[in-house]
């Protein structure tokens, strides 16, 4: 096949839509869409922040942040804390429909109608300059929303009904169907 080549630009493609949530100097709750990132370890994730956003003062502050996986239902406010910067609007979390309580293991909110919410205390800052760092962060607990476990008490992935981020086309899209099993389905081929 013919390929074409492209410069870099940031289409690794699907990202998981991420909600960071963490407490301003008041109180009240901030929450931004924070797609890039993932894991790194068994309890460790990575995030890539701008420096200018609210969040990032309110990391430096408390050291602590939610990750919430919002479900398809929660795409117009998952995109809306995306557009709106706490620091333009301080009310911007009350404008959501998602309401929210205090961890009790961190300090930080957690937003209780996201399925699935890992709880976070940063480890470090790299790269930091001007425009932003990465922040590595060790996740000390997840919690799962009791509608999404199925009869056995295990997180059901369709229940989630997880958001993707799709930034080849810029739109959210559902996940799709099980093609096979992971870890299993390439076994056949061993040996040969
Ligand atoms: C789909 C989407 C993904 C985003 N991913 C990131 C990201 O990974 N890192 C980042 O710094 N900003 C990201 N943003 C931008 C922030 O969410 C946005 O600037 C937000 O208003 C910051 O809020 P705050 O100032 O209240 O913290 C993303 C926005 C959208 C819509």
């Amino acid at each position: 096949m013919k390929k074409i080549t492209a410069k870099p630009r940031p289409i690794l493609t699907p990202q998981l839509v991420q909600m960071l949530a963490t407490y301003n100097p008041d109180g009240s709750v901030d929450v931004m869409n924070a797609a890039w990132g993932g894991q790194l370890d068994a309890d460790v994730i990575i995030l890539s922040l701008s420096a200018d956003h609210k969040t990032v003062e309110n990391l430096r502050r408390t050291g602590c942040f939610t990750l919430g996986i919002p479900s398809s239902k929660d795409v117009i406010d998952a995109d809306f804390v995306g557009l709106v910067s706490a620091n333009d609007d301080p009310n911007k979390f009350e404008k959501t429909d998602w309401h929210a309580s205090k961890s009790a293991v961190i300090d930080a909110p957690v937003i209780d109608e996201l399925p699935m919410t890992f709880e976070c205390k940063v480890l470090r800052y790299i790269d930091e300059d001007e425009l932003g760092f990465y922040v590595i962060a060790r996740v000390v607990d997840i919690l799962f929303n009791e509608d999404i476990l199925n009869d056995k008490g295990q997180p059901d992935v369709n229940r989630m009904d997880l958001l993707l981020f799709s930034p080849i086309d810029a739109s959210y899209r559902k996940m799709s169907d099980i093609v096979a099993p992971a870890f299993r389905c390439g076994a056949a081929k061993k040996g040969k």
